[in-house]
C-alpha cells in the first residue's frame, strides 16, 4: 500500500463531547453534551486515530482486507463508542463500505479480530451478527424487489415461530405473533412515511424510498447497534430532515449508530463523534467541530469549500487531480487532497466515484 497522503492528526486533542448513561435521553440533535453529572466523555484519552473510548460497543484490531494487490482496509485499532452517533467519513474508495462489510460479517478480513458488546465476532456470519443486535443497511439497497413493502418489513423480525417447518403447518402456533409483527411493521412504516406503500412491490419504490425501507426493516429486529451506509444518499431532500430526526431518535432510544455520510452539514448536525478514513486507514477522529478543523481533513475534503457538500468537493478534487496528474500542483493541498489513488478500476470504484459527484439527497439509487 502506498504511503497515505493524509497524515493522522498530529496533535491529540482532548475529547470533550460526552456520552449519556444508557437509557438517558439526550437533549436532542448533535449537542448531546453533558447536562447531568452522569455524562462521561466519549473518548478515554485524547482524540486521535484509534483512541480508546470510555464505553466502546465495538473494538477492532489489525483489520486488513485486500482485493488483489489493493489494500482496501488497514485499520490498526478502532473503537466505536456506545450510545452515541458516530459518522464515518472519507473520500470514495477510502474503505468505509468494506469496513462495514467486515464488521457486520458480510465479508471476511485477511487479518484481524473484533468484538461487539464483548462478544468476539471474527468468523461469525452476518445473520448471526444481526441476531446479536448489530444490523446494517447498504449503500446500494438490498430490498427483496418482488415482495411487498410490508413483507420486506416482516422479514426483519427476529425469532419468528412460523419459520420452523412443523409449526409453519399449524397456524395457531404463529398467527398471534405474526399479527404483532405486522402491527410493529406498520408502526415503523408510518414513521418512515411508507405506510401508504405497504402493498406495493419493493421494486416499485424510488431509490430514496428503498433506503427508508431498509432502515425501517433494520429496526424490526430491535437492534442495539445500527450501521447505516450512506442513508441519506438518494433520499428526496424533503425527507432528509425527517431521516435525520429518525437517526437522532435511535440514539435517544438507547441505540448506537455508525453512519457513512458525505454531507458535512448532516455530519455536523447529528454526529457526536467523527472517524475519518483515507486509503483504508483511520487518519483522524474526534468531535465533529474539532475534526472539521483538522488540517489533514480540511485539506483532503473541505479546502475552502467548508460549506459545500463533501461529495461534490471530493469529485472535483479527483477530477482536478486527474488533469494535473504527475505534477505536484499547489504543494500541500494537492498532496493531501489526493484521495486514494486506486488503480483497480473495479465497477465498485466506478460506482462510488459516480456517487461522489452527486449532491447528497438528490439522486436516485442504483436499482440493484
Ligand atoms: N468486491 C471488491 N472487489 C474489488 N475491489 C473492491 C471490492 N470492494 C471494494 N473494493 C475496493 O476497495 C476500495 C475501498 O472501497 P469501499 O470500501 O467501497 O470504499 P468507500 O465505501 O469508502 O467508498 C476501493 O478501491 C474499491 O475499489
Ligand atoms: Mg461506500
Amino acid at each position: 500500500m502506498p504511503d497515505t497522503p493524509l497524515t493522522p492528526a498530529s496533535e491529540p486533542r482532548p475529547a470533550a463531547r460526552t456520552v449519556h448513561a444508557v437509557g438517558e435521553t439526550s437533549q436532542g440533535g448533535s449537542t448531546a453534551a453533558a447536562s447531568s453529572g452522569d455524562a462521561r466523555p466519549i473518548a478515554a484519552e485524547p482524540a486521535a486515530p484509534g483512541c480508546k473510548k470510555t464505553d466502546p460497543i465495538v473494538v477492532a484490531d489489525d483489520i486488513t482486507r485486500s482485493f488483489g494487490g489493493n489494500i482496501a482496509v488497514d485499520v490498526e485499532h478502532v473503537e466505536i463508542p456506545r450510545g452515541v452517533i458516530t459518522a464515518l467519513i472519507g473520500p470514495n474508495g477510502a474503505g468505509k463500505t468494506t469496513l462495514f462489510n467486515l464488521l457486520s460479517g458480510f465479508d471476511k478480513p485477511n487479518t484481524g479480530r473484533w468484538s461487539f458488546d464483548g462478544t468476539r465476532l471474527s468468523g461469525i456470519p452476518s445473520f448471526k451478527v444481526s441476531r446479536l443486535g448489530q444490523v446494517r443497511t447498504f449503500q446500494l439497497t438490498k430490498s427483496l424487489a418482488m415482495l411487498s413493502v410490508l413483507e420486506n418489513m416482516k422479514l426483519g423480525a427476529k425469532g419468528q415461530r412460523g419459520e420452523h417447518f412443523w409449526s409453519a403447518l399449524w397456524p395457531p402456533a404463529w398467527k398471534r405473533q405474526d399479527a404483532e409483527i405486522e402491527a410493529k411493521a406498520m408502526g415503523l412504516l408510518e414513521k418512515f412515511l411508507l405506510d401508504k406503500k405497504k402493498a406495493d412491490y419493493a421494486a416499485a419504490l424510488s431509490g430514496g424510498q428503498r433506503k427508508l425501507l431498509e432502515m425501517a426493516r433494520a429496526l424490526m429486529s430491535d437492534p442495539q447497534f445500527v450501521m447505516l451506509d450512506e442513508p441519506m444518499a438518494g433520499v428526496n431532500p424533503a425527507l432528509t430532515q425527517s431521516l435525520l430526526g429518525h437517526i437522532v431518535k435511535l440514539k435517544d432510544e438507547g441505540m448506537t449508530v455508525l453512519f457513512v455520510e458525505h454531507d458535512m452539514h448532516m455530519v455536523q448536525a447529528i454526529a457526536d463523534w467523527v472517524i475519518v478514513m483515507a486509503e483504508g486507514r483511520i487518519v483522524a477522529e474526534g468531535e465533529p467541530s474539532v475534526v472539521m478543523q483538522d488540517p489533514a481533513v480540511i485539506d483532503a475534503y473541505l479546502g475552502s469549500n467548508k460549506d459545500r457538500d463533501l461529495g461534490e468537493v471530493v469529485a472535483e478534487i479527483r477530477a482536478g487531480h486527474r488533469e494535473t496528474d504527475g505534477s505536484q500542483g499547489e504543494a500541500t493541498t494537492a498532496s493531501a487532497a489526493r484521495p486514494a489513488p486506486r488503480t483497480t478500476g473495479s465497477s465498485q470504484d466506478g460506482m462510488t466515484t459516480a456517487s461522489a459527484a452527486r449532491p447528497a439527497g438528490t439522486t436516485e439509487e442504483d436499482p440493484r
